[in-house]
């Protein structure tokens, strides 16, 4: 099931979401429906709060790295890089990260704004477990790194631009201050819709 994507302003994003307890039926329904929702939404990672779930959860795909040598089609883009896995990561924990990695930044929670020069480590060791419960490491590099930092960040209350320094923050903030304006309307929106759905069953 495709659930509606929460947007900034809500304020399930800014919320510490819960360590996962149970790992059921529906965590794995909970699972499909975040893997589906972000197909559906063309994103590369999805947390639980951002469907409004605040669990520690996120799905994030592994791509190719982009090849810097492949021939650019006649439309002038690159390829779509190949997906090598989609992963699902509960109670996830950065254990470590080292390098740096700049690379273009934006977020499904905060639609239309991205950051071009967003810096972050180019190699992170995450531990998580699996839907039935299994403790694994992963050490991830490049743009799946850089996922699993957005990600991770997402279920502590964390939005990505909150990682710039202060000057850098606040001109994103003026820069962006009528979109982020809008989508804070929109989630209220959004808010009032689910609840008073909720009030009327
Ligand atoms: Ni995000």
């Amino acid at each position: 099931m495709i659930h509606p994507i929460r947007l900034y302003g809500d304020p399930v994003l800014r919320r510490r979401a819960a360590p996962v307890r149970a790992f059921d039926d529906a965590l794995r329904r909970l699972a499909d429906d975040m893997i589906e929702t972000l197909h559906d939404a063309g994103g590369v990672g999805l947390a639980g709060p951002q469907i409004g779930r605040p669990l520690r959860i996120f799905v994030a795909l592994e791509l190719e790295e982009p090849d810097p040598d492949a021939p650019v089609g006649e439309d002038g883009e690159r390829p779509e890089p190949k997906v090598l896995a989609e992963h699902v990561l509960v109670n996830p924990e950065i254990v470590s990260g080292s390098g740096r990695r700049v690379a273009p930044d934006g977020c499904l929670s905060v639609p239309g704004i991205w950051i071009e020069n967003m810096v972050r480590h180019q190699r992170v060791e995450v531990r998580y477990q699996d839907l039935d419960g299994a403790s694994h490491a992963l050490e991830a590099e490049g743009h799946f790194a850089h996922v699993i930092q957005h990600e991770a960040d997402h279920l502590d209350g964390v939005l990505y631009f909150d990682r710039l320094d202060a000057d850098d923050r606040a001109r994103f903030l003026d820069a962006y201050r009528a979109e982020l304006a809008e989508l804070q309307r929109r989630a209220k929106a959004h808010l009032k819709r689910v609840r008073s759905a909720e009030a009327a069953t």
